[in-house]
């Protein structure tokens, strides 16, 4: 694809010999108004070295400039240089590199195949997969392909909650009032069931809970039985959690839990000690944190038993060793900055510099708009049960609008499953928001079945062709300003791709679908495709395939299908 821009800063760099090209480049501006240019070159600060006005110099340089057949006009206003591209050579330019790129259009090589991990998801065994858990899941999963896109070598990892004194009271219910049967048939809610009926028993008798401590002891110990029932416990509730993560499309290349690093925790404790971190406090251990201002962290227990935190130091510790990470992204609700702020303080305290290389990657919580979504039990909502939901109510649109659709079950729940998904991503991650399931699955507004919709606007008009269109295409055909509009974010987003990566957003992403998604339908509302005239047909047609490609890319990213028919 043609830089336009290097191609600015190259003409400048000749009339402007006394700034670096790269100053020159980061003086660059965009304006606001296309009618403005694509580039402007503010020429204020040449004022020191020029000894004029910014509206002089603007005006000599322009003089100076020799012409360029990558731009159409080069003009100064007041005291900017607006450069105009040639629309004929930048909509070729564009529409032929997503042609040549096809699937990994927006892609891009920076990251030079270096390591990094992306935990997500980190669903806890025995505890329902609720909507909590679905902004990590989808957050997490988009961060994975943007960076596996952008050349990196990216792992995916879910941290199982699969350890801790809830696992003590667990065997404890389980003894008490547990029923093999019903769990293997029925987990996750029976598995539930006597955990919170655990909860109600213990604040009328105390023993229980030192029973509980008791028997998270002897798992810590490898005590036979207690090792059994967990292990089965993990199994049943796995079983449940891949169910939902086919449903996402969402994959793990390693399922390390917090129990992975049991045994990997003596040693950081004696280096914590040996380092002098550690302080003793009524028989457990904390790191004081009270210069950084936090509170004290705690990491080991008086009866000497492992917490949260400290398998977090650990699973970091051994991450390093093993992927030799440059970067450890965690996608976790921001409920927990403070813990991600404590242990990543202690990595720095350890004397480890990447502690610079771990991110929280933080977001605000979901609310459930009242009388969305019924329950199940309680008052948690599972994630399933939402996904099922709107698969059906898609199936329910279907059958109304297009009853004779091929793949009605498959295309049922790319867009049903999309819609829930797109909707987790389309606000600002670190925004609060209320899931709406009919807004959600509304075809109409800025939604996944709007976008999915115009994407398979764009295949329906690509399968009525009749034969191949000519290899020589006449892109001046495109210069309408809506022609031009649309394939000027059709060139934005190998850009927006770095900056989602960037930022740790992949709203971004998804907002771009949206914009490309509504300008395309402008352009299709204003313009036939099929029309005689063949060489503006044609034209046209590499538009459409352009627009269909860009958008399925897109979708990808995010984690959605884009099904052709629907
Ligand atoms: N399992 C935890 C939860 O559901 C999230 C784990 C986050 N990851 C971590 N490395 N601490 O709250």
């Amino acid at each position: 694809m043609i830089n336009f821009k290097n191609e600015v800063v190259d003409l400048l760099s000749v009339v402007i010999p006394e700034i670096e090209k790269n100053e020159i480049s980061s003086l660059l501006e965009i304006p606001k108004y296309t009618n403005m240019g694509d580039f402007a070159f503010p020429c204020f600060k040449l004022s020191k070295i020029y000894r004029k006005s910014p509206n002089m110099i603007s005006k000599d340089l322009v003089e100076k400039i020799s012409g360029n057949k990558y731009f159409e006009k080069i003009e100064s206003v007041n005291a900017y240089i607006n450069f105009t591209n040639s629309k004929t050579i930048f909509v070729k330019s564009v529409l032929e590199n997503v042609n040549e790129k096809k699937d990994s259009y927006g892609s891009s090589d920076i990251g030079n195949g270096e390591e990094i991990i992306v935990e997500f998801s980190s669903t806890n065994i025995a505890k329902p997969f609720h909507m909590g858990h679905i902004r990590s899941t989808m957050i997490g999963n988009s961060l994975y392909k943007i960076h596996k896109f952008l050349g990196y070598d990216t792992v995916a990892i879910n941290h199982l909650g699969d350890y801790g004194t809830q696992f003590g009271k667990l065997i404890v219910a389980y003894k008490l009032w547990g029923n093999k049967e019903d769990i293997e048939n029925n987990p996750i809610p029976e598995l539930l069931k006597i955990y919170v009926k655990f909860h109600e028993e213990a604040e009328k008798d105390e023993k229980l809970d030192q029973e509980a401590r008791d028997w998270f002891k002897k798992l810590e110990n490898n005590d036979q039985e207690a090792y059994d029932l967990w292990k089965w416990f993990k199994d049943v509730s796995l079983k449940e959690f891949n169910r939902v993560y086919g449903m996402l499309g969402v994959e793990f290349d390693s399922y390390t839990g917090e129990s992975f690093y049991s045994d990997k925790m003596p040693a950081v404790l004696n280096e914590l000690r040996e380092k002098n971190i550690l302080t003793k406090s009524k028989g457990a251990e904390i790191v004081d944190l009270e210069e950084y201002d936090m509170p004290p962290a705690l990491v080991t227990k008086s009866d000497g038993s492992s917490l949260y935190i400290t398998r977090d130091l650990a699973a970091a510790i051994y991450r390093k060793n093993h992927y030799k990470f440059a970067k450890n992204i965690y996608v976790v609700g921001s409920q927990q900055k403070l813990h991600f702020q404590q242990w990543f303080k202690i990595i720095e305290l350890m004397g480890y510099d990447w502690y610079k290389d771990c991110v929280h990657v933080d977001f605000g919580m979901v609310g459930l708009e009242e009388g969305s979504l019924s329950t199940r039990k309680g008052r948690v909502v599972f994630l399933e049960d939402v996904l099922n939901k709107a698969v059906d109510k898609t199936k329910e649109i279907i059958e109304e609008k297009n009853p004779n659709l091929k793949n009605k079950e498959e295309v049922a729940k790319a867009i049903g499953i999309g819609a829930v998904v797109f909707q987790e991503l389309s606000n600002n991650r670190i925004k609060d928001y209320t899931f709406s399931l009919e807004k959600t699955l509304s075809f109409e507004g800025e939604t996944g079945p709007y976008v999915q919709y115009t994407h398979a606007r764009t295949c329906s008009v690509l399968r009525k062709l009749d034969g191949a269109i000519s290899n020589e295409i006449d892109y001046s055909k495109l210069n309408d300003e809506v022609s031009v509009e649309v394939i000027r974010l059709l060139a934005k987003f190998p850009d927006v791709v770095k900056d989602a990566a960037r930022k740790y957003e992949p709203s971004l992403i998804t907002r771009y679908t949206i914009q490309l998604a509504q300008e395309f339908n402008r352009f299709y509302h204003d313009n036939s495709i099929l029309v005689d005239d063949l060489d503006l047909k044609n034209a046209r047609i590499m538009l459409v395939q352009a627009v269909e490609q860009t958008l399925k890319n897109a979708l990808t990213l995010i984690g959605l299908k884009a099904p052709e028919q629907m």
